[in-house]
């Protein structure tokens, strides 16, 4: 019977029970959050005259030690602890004897651990978007040596409009900027309402200073309402929204690297220190990293459903149900950092083939477009010019010809505007220097491009 609550009960808890109740074999990684948060309310326990100032100081000191111990792996958790919060006071009494039971005085671990998910998520925020930034870095040095590098661009996975390697990749950048953006501010609405001090549920008759306990632990401000404060976890949910949308771009990316390192299309080669051999074909080489990234979106997905799917039938206030939170957002959170630490140096260190992508965009009538826009500019509707190109491109199926290898004769068939200026303006580099408008793959919206993802760097 050695539980904290064990008072009320005649029977001890059935030890499967118990270990299915315990959740300190995943929470114990929140042990600094936990200690950090005790420090800071039994330092606003003596400023509000409900501990003393030498019982603080006890409390702080054993909290340090605790803390500092795990840290250099002198003490480790005890595994039959119900959690992190009760192994944390229960090592605390034992050293610090009476006074470490003060420190419970004003809290529940209702609103304890809804302070911890928040200081560690917001820990792995930062380290995140570091990472993101880090990516950011790879693509935009590689964008920057292929700035006149050209490849088909695709819809319908069919070849579309030439357009360069550095204004494809740039795409991904702008995604993760704005990856980075949404856990910004997802990190900032977090700490805007510390849950600490919400007790049970209901606050507290103690004389408390919430606002002090928030501003010390790097909130902005309080859940205003105590039951919201350890009811809901909307945070979580929307973190990792934040990594699923993260893993859906990096799935993106991955596919992208598997098609381009295939003997198909050959764009890339992937370094041998990031691709891997089969045991029986000894011609392989896998790029089994993009496909694990790729493979482990759906995880981060599961995440995210799992949370909301365990949150959608809870009555107010704390239900155990929550308790699984964690390994929902731990499990993301630890994904999506492993993700992006191998995506990023296996994208740094893979070899791009420009010559096959240029060979790529070469075929498939790339710049049949470019050739309706050459009648258009000489005052032919669009409509009109598309149709004609139409007909042109078929009669080059026909006759195994490509645009550039059509007789100017021929042209002249088709329409007496054709000249020979035509070939000037369809060869694959004026299709992409021309497309000038803002946002396109001509070299200023490349450079463009290339200088908002520098300063987002910079900022
Ligand atoms: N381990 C629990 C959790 O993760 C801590 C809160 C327990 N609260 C309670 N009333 N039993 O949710």
């Amino acid at each position: 019977m050695d539980k904290m609550w064990a008072g009320r009960f005649q029977k001890a808890l059935d030890k499967e029970a118990d270990d299915f109740n315990s959740s300190i074999h995943f929470d114990c990684r929140m042990f600094k959050q936990d200690i950090t948060g005790s420090m800071v309310h039994a330092e606003m326990l003596s400023r509000q005259g409900i501990i003393t100032a030498k019982e603080k100081l006890q409390i702080v000191n054993g909290l340090a030690s605790i803390l500092e111990d795990l840290q250099n792996g002198s003490l480790s958790f005890d595994m039959n602890a119900e959690d992190i919060h009760m192994f944390v006071e229960s090592e605390l009494t034992k050293r610090i004897g009476d006074a470490g039971k003060k420190l419970h005085t004003a809290r529940s671990r209702n609103d304890q651990v809804a302070l911890d998910i928040r200081l560690y998520l917001k820990e792995e925020c930062e380290e995140i978007s570091g990472l993101l930034k880090e990516l950011l870095r790879a693509i935009r040095n590689l964008a920057s040596e292929h700035k006149n590098d050209i490849m088909p661009g695709y819809t319908h996975l069919q070849r579309a409009q030439p357009i360069t390697f550095a204004h494809h990749i740039l795409a991904y950048a702008m995604m993760f900027t704005r990856d980075a953006e949404r856990i910004n501010d997802a990190k900032r609405r977090m700490m805007s309402s510390s849950p600490i001090g919400s007790c049970a549920l209901a606050g507290t008759t103690y004389n408390t200073d919430r606002a002090f306990e928030a501003e010390n632990l790097g909130f902005t401000g309080i859940a205003l309402n105590s039951i919201d404060g350890v009811s809901d976890r909307d945070f979580c949910v929307e973190l990792l929204s934040c990594f699923a949308t993260i893993m859906m771009h990096l799935s993106r990316f991955s596919e992208e690297i598997i098609l381009w390192s295939s003997w198909e299309f050959k764009f890339i080669e992937l370094d041998d220190s990031y691709t891997t051999g089969s045991s029986i074909m000894p011609q392989k080489k896998n790029p089994d990293m993009a496909e694990l990234v790729r493979g482990k979106t759906g995880r981060v997905y599961g995440d995210l459903m799992s949370l909301l799917t365990t949150l959608k039938g809870l009555p107010l206030a704390y239900n155990k149900d929550m308790q699984e939170d964690k390994e929902a957002i731990f499990d993301a959170v630890d994904t999506v950092k492993k993700c992006i630490k191998v995506f990023t140096p296996m994208l740094a260190t893979m070899r791009v083939l420009p010559e096959n992508m240029r060979k790529a965009a070469g075929k498939g009538f790339i710049n049949a477009t470019d050739l309706a826009d050459y009648l258009v500019k000489k005052g032919m509707p669009f409509r009109t010019a598309y149709k004609k190109v139409g007909e042109i491109v078929a009669y080059c199926i026909d006759n195994g010809l490509i645009l550039e290898s059509v007789p100017m004769e021929k042209y002249k068939e088709f329409d007496p505007t054709f000249d020979n200026d035509l070939f000037g303006e369809i060869s694959l580099d004026a299709c992409v220097e021309k497309r000038i408008s803002a946002g396109g793959t001509g070299p200023d919206s490349v450079e463009t491009q290339l200088k908002y993802i520098t300063e987002f760097l910079n900022d």
